[in-house]
């Protein structure tokens, strides 16, 4: 039985695989109709989410499926003080596989350690959320034809920005990516993942707090959202949340094809003036996510 808590749970051959059913599943949806029929899917959202927990909703349910769950912490047993395991057991008896959500580093992989069925992190407090990292290649995989060669620019908060993790961890293990980190020196990129990602894998990157002199460089540039809830001290917010803001202006340097990724929701960080912007492709990454997770659970639950 698989499970899914890091990006790294997969091989580059499985994350190439997935791409091409999520591909197939997009060009021939009613293949996939009745692939889960009788299968529940449960979502546990200890945390908010709009687009995690509805794309595997609707993942699930466009599979023939079907989804129990809660959305919030408090609506769950959690809320009397039930531990994640024990909620991980339980759940093990009503669903065949549980997406799960939960603010605390670590908690996904208990509740696998737990559960007696698959279990999918998706997003665990700061730490990963290997979803939308599949999310993500699908999309530089669509928009760009290859998962290498490429340069990427990360900007805003790197150092909350779960998205950003997991995907930097992914693009480790592919050809020739160089990364612009873009962020205010209080959001740099934890030295984890820079020691135990990029500089052990010989990733070029370059630190940096000018998004504009890096956009012209950039054939990806992945907007992120800074991380209120993440911060212990809401006047520290309140400086750095509008340090980057994508404007029209900002583009006019950069590549004709670039591709404006942001895992959302966003903020204040792109101009919804961009939304019409040929190169504004967050969301397609919406889209793109469903039919990942589509691809994902298909795998998971060893449907053929
Ligand atoms: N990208 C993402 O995780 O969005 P939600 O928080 O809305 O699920």
């Amino acid at each position: 039985m698989r499970s899914l808590i890091n990006i790294t749970d997969l091989s580059v051959e499985e994350i190439e695989e997935l791409i091409s059913v999520a591909n197939d599943i997009i060009a021939n949806p009613e293949k996939y109709r009745e692939k889960c029929r009788y299968k529940k899917l449960a979502a546990l959202f200890f945390e908010p989410s709009t687009r995690t927990r509805l794309s595997f909703e609707a993942a699930m349910l466009e599979l023939g499926g079907s989804v129990l769950g809660f959305s919030e912490a408090q609506s769950s047993s959690a809320a009397k003080g039930e531990s994640v395991a024990d909620t991980a057991k339980t759940v093990s008896c009503y669903a065949d596989i549980i997406a799960m959500r939960h603010p605390k580093e670590g908690a996904p992989m208990v509740a696998m350690m737990n559960a007696s069925i698959p279990v999918i992190n998706a997003g665990d407090g700061g730490h990963n959320h290997p979803t939308q990292t599949l999310t993500d290649l699908l999309t530089i995989s669509r928009e760009k034809g290859s998962l290498n060669n490429f340069t990427i620019g990360f900007c805003g908060d790197l150092k909350f920005g779960r998205t950003v993790h997991s995907l930097i961890t992914a693009l480790s293990r592919y050809e020739n990516i160089k990364i612009y980190l873009i962020s205010p020196e209080e959001l740099k990129l934890p030295s984890y993942v820079k020691n135990d990602v990029l500089k052990k894998n010989n990733i070029e990157y370059i630190q940096t707090t000018n998004l504009e002199e890096a956009i012209p460089n950039l054939d990806i540039l992945y907007m992120t959202r800074v991380q209120r809830e993440r911060f212990f001290n809401e006047e520290d917010y309140l400086r750095l949340k509008d340090r980057y803001i994508l404007t029209p202006e900002k583009l006019i340097g950069a590549k004709e094809d670039l591709c404006i990724m942001h895992p959302l929701p966003r903020v204040n960080e792109i101009s919804p003036s961009i939304d019409n912007d040929k190169r504004a492709c967050y969301f397609k990454q919406v889209l793109n996510g469903k039919f990942i997770r589509m691809a994902l659970i298909l795998k998971l639950l060893e449907v053929e």
